[in-house]
């Protein structure tokens, strides 16, 4: 006989995840004061708890959410993929998902990037970067590269090798001892918006730190990892693609690689598929994730060039690459990946987005013109500004008037930003806009 749900109240659920559960990036005691939010269910840019209230997902399920919550057409493809096959290891094997979606991410990502490895987050991502980095260079004699050069503010995971190259003290200096230590360079992006002077200056001042710096010291330096246009971590800092542009003429001329995490800035969020193609730029690494499933399901790739792939590409075992993890190239997801392209294609997604991303730009006005609003900017499909006057606890305050409004907001520092699924109506753009600057009126 079966058991008849039982409907219990957000607040029991949210006693039971306090007990058992242990909350990513969470104080656990600050949900003494604060209730965790138990979500019942979700659908297009709203998420529903278990008492029946909503709230909008204004930061698109950190960062990964592209159509909305239970989109049909990615449902559908998840429903016919679990008929067939949800997982099978991809060593030794293969299906169809991972080869089409593989086949599909290299024709649309900067040209000659042809061959993807997979794991399940962009933390993992970074590591598969770093490390093929690192062992391409081995395999070609190039012993003393054993480096990485990162940018002021970058943010690249958490796990201890995407830490060591992540510039974020708040997520670093608790594991100071573990990591091992990589220069760091100023960085071009700044919380202003790239056509004011300081971004000029900025660029200009970071170009010549990293000609400086590869000058100098290109022999013991395997790679450059940035977030190309926009650091997100460091509160969705921007910067104009010159810089990428230069840095890969730079980092090509000193043979070091330029790593591409566009883990966040990937699949639209920039305004163009992928950021890089703003600076026409190929890397020689481009780390994915988040979007690449519609925010579904966990996947990650990592597409690199014949030349890397040919560097361990031998008879001797020892020369490939021994990385994996057990849920490489998950056929669920790769199929809800696969789907995320459809739309796309079939809604000429990135076209469309541009005339969305101008409607926001107009209609963020009134938030742009608030008394406490300052650098507003806008890269593409995000949205950002800082506070004047937000001090110690702003975040939080914040974040509480805005879930009182119905929205998701989770400033970083004093930079609130907007990063929706594209399926936000106007109508849903317009309340964001109002309730926010109610939420900052009360915060
Ligand atoms: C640029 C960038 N790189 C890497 C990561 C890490 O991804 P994950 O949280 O899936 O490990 C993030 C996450 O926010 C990111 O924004």
């Amino acid at each position: 006989m079966s058991v008849p749900p039982v409907t219990q109240s957000g607040a029991h659920w949210a006693a039971r995840s306090r007990a058992a559960v242990w909350h990513p990036c969470t104080q656990m005691k600050e949900h003494e004061r604060t209730p965790l939010v138990t979500i019942a269910r979700a659908c297009g840019a709203w998420l529903y708890d278990c008492d029946g209230r909503r709230y909008l997902d204004a930061v698109g399920s950190w960062w990964v959410n592209l159509f909305g919550h239970a989109n049909p057409r990615i449902n559908a493809a998840l429903a016919a993929q679990l008929a067939d096959l949800e997982h099978v290891m991809l060593a030794g094997f293969t299906h169809r998902p991972v080869i089409e979606l593989s086949e599909r991410i290299a024709a649309l990502a900067p040209a000659g990037l042809a061959h993807a490895f997979y794991a399940s987050d962009g933390a993992s991502a970074t590591e598969i970067a770093l490390k093929m980095s690192f062992h391409y260079w081995r395999q070609h004699g190039e012993r003393s590269k054993d480096r990485y050069v990162r940018l002021a503010g970058g943010y690249h995971g958490e796990t201890v090798g995407a830490l060591s190259v992540t510039d974020v003290a708040l997520f670093r200096d608790a594991y100071g001892p573990l990591l091992r230590a990589q220069p760091v360079l100023p960085s071009p992006a700044v919380h202003a918006s790239i056509d004011d002077a300081a971004a000029q200056t900025a660029t200009d001042d970071a170009l010549a730190a990293l000609a400086q710096f590869l000058a100098g010291h290109a022999a013991t330096t395997a790679a450059l990892i940035v977030e190309p246009l926009v650091q997100g971590a460091r509160g969705m800092a921007m910067y104009a693609p010159r810089y990428l542009a230069t840095a890969r003429e730079l980092t090509r001329r000193h043979g070091v690689h330029l790593i591409a995490d566009e883990i966040m800035t990937g699949f639209g969020r920039t305004g163009t598929m992928f950021a890089c193609e703003q600076a026409a730029v190929v890397p020689d690494f481009l780390c994915l994730s988040k979007g690449i499933t519609g925010g579904y399901l966990p996947l990650s790739c990592v597409l690199t060039t014949d030349d890397v792939y040919a560097a361990f590409y031998d008879d001797d075992v020892t020369r490939g690459f021994l990385h994996s993890h057990s849920y490489t190239g998950n056929a669920l997801a790769c199929r809800a990946a696969l789907a995320v392209l459809d739309i796309f294609r079939d809604d000429d997604v990135i076209v469309a987005n541009r005339a969305k991303a101008a409607r926001w730009h107009r209609m963020a006005a009134p938030l742009a013109a608030h008394r406490r609003v300052q650098a507003f900017r806008q890269c593409g499909m995000i949205v950002a500004f800082d506070v004047d006057g937000a001090g110690d606890g702003f975040g939080r305050a914040f974040a509480a008037e805005a879930l009182r409004r119905e929205l998701v907001l989770r400033p970083i520092g004093r930079t609130v930003y907007f990063m929706p699924p594209y399926t936000l109506t106007d109508d849903e753009f317009a309340l964001l806009v109002e309730r926010t600057c109610e939420a900052l009126d009360a915060s």
